[in-house]
Order: structure tokens, then C-alpha cells, then sequence
């Protein structure tokens, strides 16, 4: 673990809190006008969640906001992320379709109600749950110019009526959408473009290049809006989130296992990040995928070069990276290479952790921090998701699962890592915001993963239990954050 700060190096204006997404809290799937999204319809498909849960009740957020916001509010939050739900504001999704006004209304007051507690939030505009009537129409993301229009028009409805919200973030994680949802099929809407697995050729085999470069576009678009005509009145910013973990090579000596420890750091983060901050996806990506990886236009370049006020930065864990004496195969967004977990003898201690991607490595973070810092010249970095889960919480009785030390310890190490990165590194890290809030839907996990600082009884009324987790978040920021 990285060693503990000891005096206040955050600046005094850094912001802390918990971050949440829409269909992983809000439940109240048919209630309110919502419309169905693609995650209504892939989680009520068979075998598509490890438990065959959906999120049609999940912590019944629609709800119980207002005893959220208390408990926030309790916990000491500064700021809280969490995400619109783009079907309940326009059931439909399109730009000529009818706005729910009780939708809006729903995120107005929840918004007014967070600011009266004097908690800052920051808005995500997509967290994956896409209107379904929009993939019916034209296969939403595969369909780059319709997809860009509506959710221009959508975004645009927001930024009208939510004036107050000065922290806007247009897309959760888009390699996750690409990948996850469109090459290997594990998340809504479940299409595979696998090599493999799509027989019939053509641009099947590139759907998440292309989805990839939809949610770029749709970035670019979105942001000259806001900035065109929101962003002075509103005194706001606006970004995207990306995911990644860190990547050390497996042998250090070898350059080759150095080169592919970096090519996948540029086919995983790189990928939507080199296009923002340099205006074309990194050679590497080029040089394996050639034509398969659309291409920017002139248009788009000028749209998406420059289009991130802060780095929305989600981090877990990091990996280790072989490289391979084979050519490219057709796990296209791995960028042939070999990768375990982090795993290696000895650096893995404490308990099991729900899926090897949760394994704590403050010191990866602190790496990792870095080498954006560095890639891409000083930006400003917003922590926008950071967490784990421990194996089986769920068979775990009630008083030790909220006496969560490993979920705690996991924090202190990362959160220190962080200060340690802004103060002796010169990374200039702003925020961070631990996920979850609370214990959620965890998209194919259903709900066996529990990552919350919050326990969710779900066979209680969703009844909410603060964890020590929680308490340690809010210690350590108190501690580390300048008082004048
Ligand atoms: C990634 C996603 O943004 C979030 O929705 C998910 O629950 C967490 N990280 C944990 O997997």
C-alpha cells in the first residue's frame, strides 16, 4: 500500500464524494413515463445477468431520493455523480419525439435538493442506458449522424434545464460501450463483432470501431454546444470519462513486454483520449486495425481535438502485460498482447476481491495518474469512479459486511496514492469520487457485486446501512484537504 501522507497537500478547493449511474439506482422502470432502454431489454433476456436480475427496482432511488441525499449529507459529501436516465426524459430518445416533463422534473428537484445540502453535482449525460426505441430505429451508436443528432438534442435539453449544474460528463466509459456492448457482447445491446463469432463479414467484425467513434463524435458535437452557448453563463465544465487500469509489463527487461504494456494502455485509454487531446486515434491502433478504424474528418477533428474541460478519469486496479509472438488475432481491442491481472507472487495480499479486475494497486493509480499526466500535458483530472468488492459479499453476515476494513483499507491506499501523485508529482488531480454511493446493479453481475459504501437490503425495501467504508473516504479527505 503507498505509504500514508501525513499533513493536508490537497489544495483547498479539491472535491470529494460518491458517484452513482441511473439504471443501476433508480428502479421505478415503468413508473414516471420512462421509456425502456436497451438495458431494461438485454438484463429481461435470459442468462444475460449472472442472478437473471434487472434493474427494475434496483434501490428504488426514484423513490428514496430524498433519504439519499440525507445520507450524503450525513457521510460529508462535497459532490455526488450520478446519471440521467436519457428514456425518462425523452421516452423515446429522438429529436423529434416528446419530452417527459415529469422526467425533467424529477432531475430538477433532485438537483435543487442536492445543492440546498450543499452538495455539488456532477451530471453524466449517457451511463449505457440508450433508449430502446433508438437501436430499434437505426442500431443507436452503429449509426453515427442519427445518433449524433439525438443526442445533441438531448444533451441540449439538460443543459437548458439545469442550468444550475456546473459539472457536466457527456459519456461513461465508451470503451465499455464499444467493447462490452458491441464486439464481445456482455453488455446491452449484446452484439458481438468478434471475428469469430460474426461469420458474415464486413462491418459486423468493426461494430465497436464504429460505436467507438459515434461516442466520440457525439463528445465533440455536444461540448461545442455547451461551450458555444452554456458554459460562460453556467461557470461550468465539461468532459468525458474514461475507464483504464494501470499496465506494467510483466518483465520489465523486456522491451517487448515495455512496448506492449504501453500499446495496451493506447488501445484501452488512448483510443478515445488521443482524439480529444490530439485530434486522431494513436498509431499503434492504426498501424494493427489499418481500415477497420473509421477515420475522422476535418470536421470532426477540429469538434473533438480539444473537447475536454477535465479528464473524467474511472480507475480499479492494474494488470501485467505479455507481449505476443503471434500476429494480431481477432481480439482487436486488446491490442495483441497477453494480459493477467494483477496477480503476480506477493503483490496480492488480503482477501479474495468479486472479480480479479478489483484488486488494490494504490501504486498502478499513482502510475497511472502520471502517465496521463504526462500523455497529455498537465489536464486538469477528475476521479470520477474508484472502488472495489470483496468475493461473495453477499454470503457475508450483516455486521461484517458493514464493518468493510478490506473496502476501507482499498481507499486509504488510493486515496494517499492520490495526494501523493498531486503533491510530489505535479498531477493536477481535482476530485475524486469513490463508487458506489452504494451497493447497485452491476450491469451482467446483477447483484452479486457490492460495491458500495452503503449496504442495500434488497430483501427489505432496499433499507440502506451506512458501511465503514464510508466513515474512512470521508476521514482521509478531512485529513488531506487544506483548511485555508
Ligand atoms: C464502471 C461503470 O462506470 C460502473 O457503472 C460500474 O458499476 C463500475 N465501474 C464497477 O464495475
Amino acid at each position: 500500500m503507498a505509504a500514508r501522507v501525513e499533513n493536508a497537500v490537497l489544495p483547498k478547493d479539491f472535491i470529494w464524494g460518491f458517484a452513482t449511474a441511473s439504471y443501476q439506482i433508480e428502479g421505478a422502470a415503468n413508473e414516471g413515463g420512462r421509456g425502456p432502454s436497451i438495458w431494461d431489454t438485454f438484463s429481461h433476456t435470459p442468462t444475460k445477468t449472472a442472478d437473471g436480475k434487472t434493474g427494475d427496482v434496483a434501490c428504488d432511488s426514484y423513490h428514496r431520493w430524498r433519504e439519499d441525499i440525507a445520507l450524503l449529507k450525513q457521510y460529508g459529501a462535497q459532490a455526488y455523480r450520478f446519471s440521467i436516465s436519457w428514456s425518462r426524459v425523452i421516452p423515446l430518445g429522438g429529436r423529434n419525439d416528446p419530452i417527459n416533463e415529469e422526467g425533467i422534473q424529477f432531475y430538477v428537484d433532485f438537483v435543487n435538493a442536492l445543492l440546498e445540502a450543499g452538495i455539488t453535482p456532477f451530471v453524466t449525460l449517457f451511463h449505457w442506458d440508450l433508449p430502446q426505441a433508438l437501436h430499434d430505429r437505426y442500431l443507436g451508436l452503429l449509426n453515427k449522424d442519427e445518433f449524433v443528432a439525438d443526442f445533441v438534442r438531448y444533451a441540449t435539453l439538460l443543459f437548458d434545464r439545469l442550468p444550475m449544474v456546473k459539472n457536466w460528463i457527456t459519456f461513461n466509459e465508451p470503451w465499455c460501450s464499444a467493447v462490452l456492448g458491441y464486439n464481445v457482447g456482455l453488455h446491452a445491446p449484446g452484439r458481438c463483432s468478434d471475428r469469430t463469432k460474426s461469420p458474415q463479414g464486413g462491418d459486423s467484425t468493426r461494430e465497436h470501431l464504429i460505436a467507438g467513434h459515434s461516442l466520440l463524435v457525439a463528445h465533440g458535437h455536444t461540448v461545442k454546444v455547451y461551450r458555444d452557448k452554456y458554459k460562460e453563463k453556467a461557470g461550468g465544465e465539461i468532459g468525458i470519462t474514461l475507464n483504464g487500469d494501470w499496465m506494467d509489463p510483466w518483465d520489465p527487461e523486456d522491451p517487448r513486454d515495455v512496448e506492449a504494456a504501453e500499446r495496451k494502455l493506447e488501445f484501452s485509454i488512448a483510443w478515445f483520449a488521443d482524439p480529444i487531446y490530439f485530434g486522431d486515434y494513436p498509431a499503434s491502433m492504426r498501424k494493427q486495425l489499418g481500415e477497420r478504424l473509421p477515420t475522422f474528418t476535418e470536421e470532426e477533428v477540429k469538434l473533438v481535438k480539444g473537447s475536454n474541460d477535465f479528464y473524467g478519469m474511472n480507475h480499479y486496479t492494474a494488470n501485467y502485460v505479455k507481449h505476443k509472438d503471434t500476429p494480431p488475432d481477432d481480439d482487436d481491442h486488446l491490442g495483441n498482447v497477453e494480459t493477467s491481472f494483477y496477480n503476480k507472487a506477493g503483490d496480492c495480499v488480503g482477501p479474495e476481491t468479486q472479480s480479479v479486475w478489483l484488486r488494490p494497486s494504490p501504486v498502478g493509480f499513482r502510475n497511472l495518474l502520471n502517465w496521463l499526466s504526462k500523455r497529455y500535458n498537465y489536464p486538469k483530472i477528475y476521479v470520477t469512479e474508484n472502488g472495489t468488492s470483496l468475493k461473495n459479499e453477499n454470503d457475508i453476515p450483516l455486521p461484517d459486511v458493514l464493518n468493510d476494513e478490506f473496502r476501507a483499507e482499498y481507499f486509504r491506499g488510493y486515496i494517499n496514492a492520490l495526494a501523493r501523485a498531486h503533491n510530489e508529482d505535479g498531477v493536477n488531480v481535482m476530485a475524486y469520487l469513490a463508487w458506489s454511493f452504494m451497493d447497485n446493479f452491476e450491469w451482467a453481475e446483477g447483484y452479486e457485486t457490492r460495491f458500495g459504501v452503503t449496504y442495500v437490503d434488497y430483501e427489505d425495501n432496499q433499507k440502506r446501512y451506512p458501511k465503514l467504508s464510508s466513515k474512512v473516504v470521508r476521514e482521509e479527505f478531512e485529513r488531506l484537504i487544506k483548511k485555508d
